[in-house]
């Protein structure tokens, strides 16, 4: 049984002296993520030390929402791995729609940062999923194929170490989100890719779904066999829809 995971992406959101206390909310919530659902939250890259404070003699984990795949040099304005575990960072989102359609991050970029991520022993949370255009012009299948395929290219003894987030880019921030059977025939596109690359791990991989996750929604999504949690943008922001998420995933 895949333990279920659910993470709160808090994009570009919270002021280092308004992270404590969502923090607090959301240990409160969760029995300081002591619940049977892995919790964790994603923190702008300034929020880190503070939310690192926070978190301490919890069981939450602390992610990042991006990271550079050097591990140090002439990169200005970037952020290593080394740098994001040294602060005691244990996850880092990798490839979320947002980077690539604002940032240019590419298949070849997101599969650099997860090999760097997995040489550092941060836990990737790789994101993949369609826009509304691929999946009106047929091409979900497609797209999903390759971004797995290339994302995780070269780390298949890796799979068990990895989290993968399918979230359909129509789905982000629109209120609109997939149903259920459809993000499922997704996440099993997703795992049956998994499979052709290694069968032995492809079954240990989480799948998280995301896109306009709610309190009312999360239950009947995380119901479905292949769907392991939920990342979770504007609901995290709040520390009781964040938590009821957490606890739908029981
Ligand atoms: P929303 O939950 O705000 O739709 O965002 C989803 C997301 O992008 C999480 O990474």
């Amino acid at each position: 049984m895949r333990t279920k995971i659910v993470a709160g992406n808090w994009k570009m959101n919270k002021l280092p002296s308004e992270a404590p206390a969502l923090i607090e909310g959301i240990r409160k919530a969760t029995n300081d993520g002591d619940c049977g659902v892995d919790v964790v939250v994603c923190v702008p890259f300034t929020d880190i030390p503070a939310a690192a404070q926070a978190l301490k003699g919890s069981k939450i984990g602390l992610g990042a929402q991006n990271m550079h795949w050097k591990d140090a040099g002439a990169y200005t304005g970037e952020i290593s791995a080394a740098m994001l575990k040294d602060l005691g960072v244990q996850y880092v989102i990798l490839g979320h729609s947002e980077r690539r359609q604002y940032f240019a991050e590419t298949d070849e970029t997101v599969n650099l940062k997860l090999k760097a991520a997995l040489a550092a022993g941060l836990t990737p949370i790789v994101c993949v999923g369609e826009t509304l255009e691929e999946r009106e012009e047929g091409k979900m299948q497609e797209v999903i194929v390759r971004q797995v395929s290339e994302d995780l290219a070269g780390c298949q003894e890796d799979f068990a170490r990895i989290v993968i987030a399918y979230e359909p880019v129509w789905a982000i921030g629109t209120g609109k989100t997939a149903t259920s059977t459809q993000a499922q025939e997704v996440h099993a596109l997703i795992r049956a890719t998994l499979a052709k690359m290694n069968p032995e791990q492809a079954d240990e991989v989480r799948i998280q779904y995301g896109g306009s996750m709610k309190p009312e929604n999360a239950a009947d999504l995380m119901s479905k066999p292949d769907i392991d949690g939920g990342l979770i943008g504007g609901a995290a922001l709040k520390a009781d829809s964040f938590a009821a998420i957490v606890h739908a995933g029981k």
